[in-house]
């Protein structure tokens, strides 16, 4: 089991330049970072599997050590499968802390070999999230700086029907 692969989980609908951040940050710790998107259409996603893949592989292309995956079910399940030990999670505001810190608990008491680390968010993220910022975007607001150039484009694209606010 490697402990040097960190596996960072999320639907990513879409990517942000702080889970950017967190990435960029990590892979200064692990040797590589599985960027793991939950396939889940119960959730009602803006955008696709394979649009959100797109994105992703845009905005960490110069970073060879940055891997693209999907799964669905169990976090520990896959990160089981993929031979990992770390599960990657970025902090946000205190709203964030307790709801992952429910979910680092069930997952270690599922998998006690697994373990959750954390990563400040940078205090320019602190409040922000691909929900917030889709919804700002819905109403045509200006979301520059808080997402790859190529996100923005394609949320517009998205909302080009929507009235401005
Ligand atoms: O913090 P997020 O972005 O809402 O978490 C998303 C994600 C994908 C990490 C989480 O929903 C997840 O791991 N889902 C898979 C099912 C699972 O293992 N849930 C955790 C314990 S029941």
């Amino acid at each position: 089991m490697s402990s040097h692969m960190a596996i960072y989980p999320g639907f990513f609908d879409p990517i942000t330049n702080g889970h950017l951040s967190i990435i960029n940050r990590a892979l200064t710790i692990f040797d590589k970072v599985v960027i793991a998107i939950l396939n889940n259409p119960q959730k009602d996603p803006l955008f696709t599997v394979d649009d959100l893949i797109r994105m992703i592989e845009s905005a960490v292309k110069n970073e060879a050590n940055a891997e693209i995956d999907t799964f669905d079910g169990l976090l520990v399940d896959y990160v089981a499968r993929r031979g990992a030990n770390v599960i990657l999670r970025g902090l946000r505001a205190l709203s964030d802390f307790e709801y992952k810190f429910q979910m680092a608990l069930m997952n270690r008491k599922m998998d006690r070999n697994i373990q959750s680390v954390f990563l400040m968010t940078d205090y320019k993220w602190f409040y922000t999230s691909s929900t917030i910022i889709k919804e700002a975007a819905s109403f045509g607001g200006d979301i520059s700086g808080l997402v790859p150039d190529e996100v923005n484009i394609k949320l517009k694209a998205k909302f080009s029907g929507a009235k401005k606010a």
